[in-house]
């Protein structure tokens, strides 16, 4: 990182001056790019074509989305749509399955409904992109940049100033280790060990990422599995679910913190907690125990079938999935909240800020550059 040289440290104060004006005068996202690993939390598209019953392009889902059902999994944007829109992105991010016509330096969504960190996960409900497979595509992604910008290394450069938003975790629970009918992780771990198993996994694949470019990462931990509508028997969660998702989150903290002490002063990951009471006070929501929509045996809507109205009161869209109007929450929430739990060591907007930061101090303190000629232009 560090040089010697004048010429560099000129040419690089040159190329900063411009960015920072260029990200004053334009408007530009917060971070060039983009990459979005995950499940139905985040699928915008990636399972439409995939032999699988977990699947969402069709009515209702998508009734409040302008494009109409695209293979969301609720019925307007997801979390991670709406934190793009924070970060200042003019379009989405668009599905590895169909990137024609959209701008691959700006980030791919690689999240597909029903994976999860192991492979099998999911299995029962048919075809996947389980973590693994979504880290190989994004290297296919890797080379199209690296030939668009002429070399792995000008690729890397340009890569490690993206985000990358990973989400996953949900379905190793939901659909593997708490279906012991179709898999045996149940008779083989504790819940303890399972998290443990995840969490090696994950960091392998975490590996994978940061070997091609991958410097800014947000991990979100997982919700309270046990309490979404198609797990509520008699009025109540299902606290051992509950309780397996918390040690998971617990350790993906953890990773973080560990990960973070590589590089204390400019921290590479946050974790997002999806638990924080920060969500739990959420006002406005009147109806949280049942979906919108009338579901079927996985809990994802039936085909054309009549939503209720009031969306905007209901935090689940489906029997598995949360609505807009409660996704606009945890995005708000990820993004800005300065509610102590909520993230961790920051949240996005302070993660995301911190370049620019360090970029606009060092410039100031080298050239003084005139105050507030943001606002002037
Ligand atoms: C692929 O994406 C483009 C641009 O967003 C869109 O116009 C097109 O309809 C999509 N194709 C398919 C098969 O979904
Ligand atoms: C997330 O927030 C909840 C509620 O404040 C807290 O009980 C839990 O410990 C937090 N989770 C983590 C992993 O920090
Ligand atoms: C968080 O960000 C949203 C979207 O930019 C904004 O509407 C809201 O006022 C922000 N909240 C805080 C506390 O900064």
């Amino acid at each position: 990182m560090c040089s010697e040289s004048k010429t560099w440290l000129v040419l690089s104060l040159l190329i900063l001056v411009v960015n920072y004006n260029q990200n004053c005068v334009h408007g530009e996202p917060q971070v060039p790019c983009l990459f979005i690993f995950g499940d139905s939390l985040s699928d915008n598209g990636n399972n439409n074509n995939l032999a699988t019953s977990a699947k969402s392009n069709f009515k209702p889902y998508g009734i409040d989305f302008p494009a109409g059902p695209t293979g969301r999994f609720t019925n307007g944007r997801t979390t991670i749509d709406i934190i793009t829109q924070f970060l200042g992105f003019e379009n989405f991010i668009p599905p590895f399955a169909n990137t024609s016509g959209s701008d691959i330096l700006k980030g791919v969504n690689y999240a597909s409904g029903s994976a999860g960190i192991r492979d099998e996960s999911g299995g029962h409900r048919g075809a996947h992109i389980s973590l693994g497979i979504q880290i190989a595509n994004h290297r296919v992604i890797v080379s199209q940049i690296a030939t668009k910008l002429g070399g792995f290394e000008k690729a890397k450069q340009y890569l490690n100033k993206c985000l990358y938003y990973v989400d996953i975790g949900s379905n190793d629970y939901i659909n593997n280790y708490f279906v012991p009918e179709y898999y045996p992780s149940s008779a083989i771990y504790t819940p303890e060990q399972y998290a443990e198993a995840l969490i090696d996994e994950l960091t392998l694949n975490l590996q994978g990422l940061q070997d091609v470019g991958a410097r800014k990462h947000v991990l979100v931990g997982l919700g309270s599995l046990g309490c979404i509508p198609i797990h509520i028997s008699d009025g109540s969660c299902f606290q051992d679910m509950n309780n397996a998702a918390l040690i998971f989150s617990e350790k993906l903290k953890s990773l973080v913190e560990q990960l973070n002490k590589k590089s204390p002063t400019n921290p590479e990951f946050i974790f997002v907690n999806s638990t924080t009471s920060a969500i739990i006070n959420a006002v406005g929501f009147t109806v949280s125990t049942v979906g919108c929509c009338s579901s079927g045996p996985y809990g994802e809507c039936v085909p054309d079938q009549s939503p209720c109205t009031n969306r905007r009161e209901y935090v689940f869209w489906d029997e598995c999935h949360t609505t807009e109007a409660w996704n606009l929450v945890t995005a708000t929430i990820s993004y800005n909240s300065s509610y102590p739990d909520s993230s961790y060591p920051m949240n996005i907007k302070q993660f995301v800020e911190q370049d620019i930061k360090m970029e606009s101090e060092f410039i100031k303190e080298f050239i003084s550059l005139p105050g507030g000629s943001c606002a002037n232009e």
